[in-house]
């Protein structure tokens, strides 16, 4: 992808952004370019900062400090209904006594619009969330997902350059969150707006983006594809809070291709660039990049513990003979079990998989 801010195509640039709440940063010295047309999350755990940049862009919120540009256009001094976005809130609520159509017209009513551009507009956005022909129907009676779908019209209909979703899909059933989430891609692909995505759930982070940021402690960690982000966790936090990970401490070798792990022995890793030998660092290996292999085939030994039948995978803890525990997990393909607990096995990985970070 064209660097966003050297093509010109930047819909939304944060620069240096604070937020205090008194004795509380919510932001750190926020920095984010987000390209036009982008699907792009915010991920990180409860509290790292994610609904304050998002009520920021929206104009719900004032920075501290820093700067906001939409559309290239310095955009703090404009109250919410003035900037190109449109949020849907975490815990935002529809009117219930308003009927589904009277809740997606509500932001065209304000605007003062015909009556009948209304009326098309409200259709239109309707059959965008497919829900063409509910407009009449209390809020009410809808579903949990319907309701949701409703709150999606209701911003689309302002047809906002940048939307804003705070954590949309949280309080659907993971059954009907799946099916939202492909309603969602398909919204966007439709809409071609830029779409700003909360979430604390790094399936749904890494399956809708084209790119994400980590945030951790009012702080933005990395941004990248979901595949840089996976592949290339910058630091332990990314690492493990997307994935499942197999951390270990350990010495960069004499060849720089190896470390020595506890109990002396020398595996391959990935170094990060300028590596010395003897630099300590803390290598992470995910879970199912850990293959079991028969004692002869690996190049670590040792016993295998534990395993755990999870449906889809097999998780399985291997003590190796140096002490140290790793977890492999491997796809469940109905094969007669190879190995038993207690008894010994193989561990192996590709090289370049292992990645040595520095903390
Ligand atoms: N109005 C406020 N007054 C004081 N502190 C606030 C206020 N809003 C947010 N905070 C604090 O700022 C920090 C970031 O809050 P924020 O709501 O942005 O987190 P979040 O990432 O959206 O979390 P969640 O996933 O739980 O929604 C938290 O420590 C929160 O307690
Ligand atoms: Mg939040």
């Amino acid at each position: 992808m064209p660097d966003p801010v050297q093509s010109g195509t930047i819909a939304v640039s944060i620069r240096g952004i604070t937020k205090r709440f008194g004795e509380v940063v919510a932001l750190d010295a926020a920095d984010l370019d987000v390209a036009r047309g982008e699907f792009f999350s915010l991920l990180g755990p409860s509290g790292c900062g994610k609904t304050t940049l998002l009520r920021i862009i929206g104009g719900f919120e004032t920075p501290t400090s820093g700067e906001l540009l939409i559309g290239g256009r310095d955009a703090l001094g404009d109250p919410p209904h003035r900037r190109r976005t449109n949020m849907i809130f975490q815990h935002g609520a529809l009117f219930p006594h308003l009927s589904v159509a009277r809740n997606v017209a509500f932001g065209l009513e304000m605007k003062r619009l015909p009556r009948a551009e209304i009326a098309r507009k409200v259709e239109e956005a309707l059959g965008l969330v497919r829900l063409g022909g509910y407009g009449d129907r209390g809020v009410d009676q809808l579903s949990g997902g319907q309701r949701q779908r409703v709150a999606l019209a209701r911003a689309l209909v302002n047809e906002p350059e940048v939307l804003l979703l705070d954590e949309p899909l949280s309080a659907l059933d993971l059954q009907l969150r799946l099916q939202m989430q492909e309603e969602l891609r398909r919204i966007h692909r439709a809409t071609g707006s830029t779409f700003i995505f909360v979430t604390h759930d790094q399936g749904e982070a890494i399956s809708m983006s084209d790119r994400l940021a980590v945030m951790s402690g009012g702080r933005i960690l990395q941004i990248g594809t979901p595949r840089d982000v996976y592949e290339n966790p910058s630091r332990r936090f990314v690492a493990e809070f997307i994935g499942h990970s197999n951390f270990i401490e350990a010495r960069i070798g004499q060849d720089p291709t190896t470390a020595e792990i506890p109990g002396g022995t020398h595996v391959p890793v990935r170094a990060p660039e300028g590596a010395l030998p003897g630099q300590d660092v803390l290598v992470s290996l995910r879970y199912e990049r850990v293959e079991v292999v028969e004692p002869a085939q690996g190049f670590l030994g040792g016993v295998l513990e534990d395993e755990i039948y999870m449906g889809p995978t097999l998780r399985r803890s291997v003590r190796l003979d140096g002490g140290l525990v790793l977890i492999s997990e491997a796809g469940n393909t109905g094969a007669a079990e190879r190995f038993t607990i207690g008894g010994r096995v193989g561990l192996r990985w590709s090289p370049g998989t292992a990645l040595a970070l520095r903390d």
